[in-house]
């Protein structure tokens, strides 16, 4: 008869509150500027006009749904590490740190100013985080390397209409 004692569902999982508050503490702030994110894109969506509609009105969307995907990454890793997630209206409100979009619509070109603004404010808490979690868990470090490689791309998408 085995002596060994049965490795606990915990070990196996090796996570401990440390470190989910460790990854909270970086990813909390992404999946609020990514909420954000989806929210402003779907109103600069809605409210694009003029030449370049179709092309920027297309773009916004699939930033919207790459922002929603990339919150949903960060926002199940802190859960799956044990720490709830605060995704409320209210808290995004008021902890994203997106500069504000104009009301009404927009010419195309004011709609990519202002969209890549939001884009780069979320890049900055994202950086953040990459580099933050180096130190806490590189696990997570991968999640956010990976948006701030995604959310570059559709900048890029976004911004090149305004190259002369
Ligand atoms: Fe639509």
């Amino acid at each position: 008869m085995s002596t060994e004692t049965p490795v606990s569902a915990q070990a196996a999982g090796a996570t401990t509150p440390e470190l989910a508050a460790g990854v909270a503490q970086f990813l909390a702030p992404v999946v609020i500027d990514l909420e954000a994110l989806v929210v402003n894109g779907k109103q600069a969506h809605w409210n694009v006009r003029g030449a370049d509609f179709i092309a920027i009105h297309e773009l916004l969307d699939q930033l919207v749904d790459h922002a929603q995907e990339f919150a949903d990454d960060s926002a199940e890793r802190v859960v799956a590490l044990g720490l709830p997630v605060d995704s409320r209206l209210e808290t995004v409100a008021a902890k994203a740190t997106l500069p504000a979009l104009s009301d009404g619509f927009q010419d195309w070109k004011v709609t990519v100013t202002q969209v890549v603004a939001q884009i780069d404010a979320a890049l900055v808490t994202v950086r953040a985080a990459v580099e933050g979690l180096d130190e806490v868990d590189l696990n997570s470090q991968d999640i956010v390397i990976g948006i701030e490689r995604g959310l570059v791309k559709d900048r890029w998408l976004l911004q090149s209409h305004l190259a002369a």
